[in-house]
């Protein structure tokens, strides 16, 4: 089958070509189109993709569009087109358990923004409704911290080693604090911390943003909670803070729940009852997939580099690889079968095209600020 299409595309590939200079085909494929980053069509199917990006991902906050950086089409025999898109990404206050729509997410404030970018192969075929996201790879950054030195030497600083006892502290507090003021008969646990931020108040403080799960408690006094169930899942992320010193404190906390919170306790259904239920679960819900793709957080390059301010500014990248072939002509691209294309409209996918960006490329940023815009 391969074999065939391949050869089927080597014909096209060749008449396409007869009359250009051989050189020309080994650099461009010449079925790729090069349409406009600020082409519509291009911007809704960069949008929904990065829907399925945010899907896919169970760690840390939604990735926003800030531009389509390039971008490639392929159209398909039938009525398809795969897409090869390289986005530029803020992450915003949502984190991707909230399975929030980016749309309704916005960006933080510029010195706590972690920025990159994502490469992503999507298939489209309108027609038959399908819109499917082989492949994604992301990488990503905070926002340099030198940078921020210059223009706000005050602000918070973003910061990925959470080893300090002082953010375990911050944490426990926030959350003893979050404890005390919730009257339903609840209580809940760390999870994971997910951001920490430091600033400078009489000392050293934190902020922090942690996941909670959740535990029953009796609602008499002095009420009495079980500790979380082994495999809870979080049902929401809270914000804490502590500042002061020895003489005043100061604590905060607060949480947002998830909306769709997944089934806990499942001693509350014995299992003899629950069999035809689980049946019937188990065909209605997705089956369970394996990640498409991953993000990659690296680490601010400008850390551990502050005594060399006279330094030229370090050109910071991105190195964000996906591929589904090395084959030059492509292979048919495996799509679940539930999707129930014929044979001869399975899609080709093709080695990521890397090389020059389109003409209209890169899109306009929404937010073109160029600290969390990659070069
Ligand atoms: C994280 O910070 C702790 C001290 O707060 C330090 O001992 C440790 O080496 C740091 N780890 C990394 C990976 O930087
Ligand atoms: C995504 O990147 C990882 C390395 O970061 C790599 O191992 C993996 O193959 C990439 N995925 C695809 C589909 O290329
Ligand atoms: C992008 O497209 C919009 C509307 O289609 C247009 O108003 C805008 O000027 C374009 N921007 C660029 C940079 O081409």
């Amino acid at each position: 089958m391969i074999l065939t299409l391949s050869l089927g595309l080597l014909v096209l590939v060749h008449s396409a070509w007869s009359t250009s200079p051989p050189g020309q085909i080994l650099q461009t494929h010449p079925l790729l189109l090069k349409p406009s980053c600020n082409d519509s069509r291009v911007l809704s199917m960069a949008g929904f993709a990065l829907e399925k990006i945010n899907e896919d991902r169970k760690e840390g906050y939604i990735f926003r569009l800030n531009r389509v950086a390039d971008v490639r089409e392929h159209h398909q025999a039938g009525s398809g087109s795969v897409y090869y898109l390289t986005l530029d990404v803020v992450d915003t206050n949502c984190h991707v358990l909230s399975k929030k729509n980016w749309k309704d997410c916005e960006i933080g404030q510029f010195f706590e923004s972690v920025y990159g970018q994502c490469k992503a192969i999507f298939y489209v075929n309108l027609p038959r409704r399908i819109l499917d996201l082989p492949a994604y790879n992301c990488t990503i950054r905070p926002v340099s911290r030198r940078e921020l030195a210059t223009l706000c030497p005050d602000c918070p600083v973003y910061i990925t080693n959470f080893s300090d006892p002082r953010i375990f502290q911050t944490v426990s507090e926030s959350l003893e604090k979050i404890n005390k003021e919730t009257t339903v008969g609840k209580a809940f646990h760390l999870f994971k911390v997910t951001k920490v931020l430091t600033y400078w108040v009489r000392g050293p403080s934190y902020s922090v943003e942690f996941l909670v799960t959740e535990s029953p408690c009796t609602k008499s006094l002095p009420k009495k909670c079980l500790p979380p169930p082994a495999n809870a899942q979080p049902v929401g992320i809270c914000k804490g803070s502590l500042s002061g010193d020895h003489i005043k404190k100061y604590v905060s906390g607060t949480c947002e729940f998830f909306q769709s919170q997944p089934t806990l306790a499942p001693e509350s259904h014995p299992p003899e009852h629950q069999v035809p239920q689980q049946l019937a679960s188990s065909t209605d819900a997705p089956p369970l997939e394996e990640p498409k793709g991953s993000v990659q957080l690296l680490p601010d390059p400008s850390v551990g580099k502050f005594e060399d301010f006279q330094e030229k500014r370090p050109i910071v990248t991105f190195p964000v690889h996906v591929s589904l072939t090395t084959e030059p002509l492509g292979e048919v691209l495996h799509l679940p079968s539930h999707y129930l294309l014929e044979k001869e409209e399975l899609p080709i996918v093709l080695p990521f095209p890397e090389g020059l960006r389109s003409n209209e490329c890169p899109g306009p940023a929404e937010y073109p600020n160029s600290l969390i815009l990659p070069p």
